[in-house]
């Protein structure tokens, strides 16, 4: 647990004239009498600075995000301090530009609402520094919001979703299996046990140097493997889909991910290019690893499903499986995970891709749903902190793994 550092601060104290002269900016006057709550939520866990705000009918009144990507993949990865420095040059505008869309005046806001926990300690300092001066200033309670449980919840915003229901999470820095039970009651079935698909599969996309690529060169690595891989044969390649003895809901992605190192460096000795170059055979390792990925997905939720059905978890009539996370727009995983819930009798949803990945709509409506159960509203902020790293819920991962539940082999063909 990191202490927010107000005096080296993240986002100086002496930004708290800048806030109150922001303040001083919103100038509209409100076209309707606000009878609904409204919250304002702020997103800065990783590389987004989002915000958005949104009522208790789940009506996005307004909503801006900067997204660092394109820096970022000209780095080849996240760096902290960059994402901070870039968190703090557009945190005061994304905000503004929310609230003005909104044409909510910051008097009316019933709470904000910011990402605490767990994501990049550097950016989440921002996002949290910048929300408790405001709430400050505008005398608002403050909702610390773990980024998890808004990813999980954002379904219930576009959808009539009711507790239970069974949550996939795929992202480059997350990759879980949930029951989510309640507004702040999760089970966790099982996690990745070293890093997440998103960035195996970016980190695959950097070393086939996609980038490059006249098609790619602008998209995320999960976004052009699966581009690439519409054009390849995945069984050019055999690759087992990871931990398949292992009967638990864990997953797994480094072991592929140093296979397809080895395949890609074989190959480059047998074309004769040398590392940088795109391979002829990169569409067919793109749609193998698509494959392996999508197997091992597909494996993992099957058997949470069965878990939770043996144990009387979901319900029998109307069980849901949602799946949310950059990951989750992929359709080739999509089309995987549908033939597990049509075997399963489940339904299978996913919010609308700009709800899958980071923004700052999933934070409020967080807000919202934490304001109606009354979980979690502070109205005294002294010593809050942010929390780089932070479990999601009771993990019951290991008793998933006791079951030891067979899984019935699909045939997988996408
Ligand atoms: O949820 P997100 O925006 O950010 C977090 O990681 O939290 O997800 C970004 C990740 C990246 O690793 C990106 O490569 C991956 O999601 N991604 C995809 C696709 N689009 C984005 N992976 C596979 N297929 C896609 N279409
Ligand atoms: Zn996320």
């Amino acid at each position: 647990m990191i202490l927010l550092n107000k005096t080296a601060g993240v986002f100086p104290k002496s930004s708290k004239r800048k806030i109150y002269e922001f303040l001083r900016s919103f100038t509209f006057h409100p076209r309707k009498l606000f009878l609904h709550k409204v919250v304002l939520g702020i997103e800065t866990s990783c590389d987004d600075t989002a915000a958005a705000v949104v009522d208790d009918n789940g009506h996005v009144l307004g909503e801006a995000i900067h997204s660092q990507t394109e820096v970022h993949l000209k780095t080849g990865g996240i760096i902290p301090p960059v994402a901070q420095q870039l968190h703090r040059e557009n945190i005061q505008r994304i905000v503004q530009e929310a609230l003005c869309a909104s044409q909510v005046p910051p008097s009316e806001l019933s709470a904000i609402a910011t990402t605490i926990k767990p994501g990049l300690a550097l950016s989440l300092g921002v996002g949290l520094s910048f929300s408790l001066q405001l709430a400050d200033q505008l005398k608002k309670p403050f909702i610390p919001i773990h980024h998890m449980e808004a990813h999980a919840l954002t379904i219930r915003l576009t959808n009539n979703v009711e507790f239970p229901f069974l949550v996939l999470l795929i992202s480059g820095g997350h990759c879980l299996l949930a029951l989510v039970q309640g507004v702040s009651d999760f089970l966790l079935l099982g996690k990745s046990l070293d890093i997440a698909p998103g960035d195996m599969l970016d980190k695959v996309a950097r070393r086939l140097s996609l980038i490059k690529h006249p098609e790619c060169s602008t998209m995320s690595g999960g976004k052009a493997i699966e581009h690439l891989a519409k054009q390849g044969n995945k069984l050019c390649f055999d690759l087992k889909p990871p931990m398949d003895r292992a009967k638990n809901c864990d997953f797994s992605f480094t072991g592929l991910q140093n296979i397809v190192d080895k395949i890609i460096m074989q190959k480059e000795k047998e074309e004769g290019i040398e590392m940088g170059q795109i391979l002829s055979s990169a569409a067919d390792i793109a749609a193998a690893v698509q494959h392996t990925t999508a197997c091992h997905i597909a494996k993992r939720t099957h058997r949470a499903i069965l878990f939770c059905q043996r144990k009387g978890l979901l319900s029998q009539t109307n069980a849901v499986l949602v799946a949310s996370g950059g990951v989750a727009s992929n359709l080739y995983i999509r089309k995987a995970l549908e033939m597990v819930t049509n075997v399963t009798q489940c339904t299978l949803l996913c919010p609308p891709p700009r709800l899958c990945t980071d923004n700052g709509i999933m934070i409020a409506w967080n807000g919202i749903e934490r304001l109606r159960a009354g979980l979690g509203i502070l109205h005294n902020t002294e010593g809050v902190r942010y929390e780089p790293k932070c479990p999601l819920g009771v993990d019951i991962s290991k008793e998933v793994g006791k079951a030891a539940i067979k899984v019935p082999q699909l045939k997988m063909q996408i």
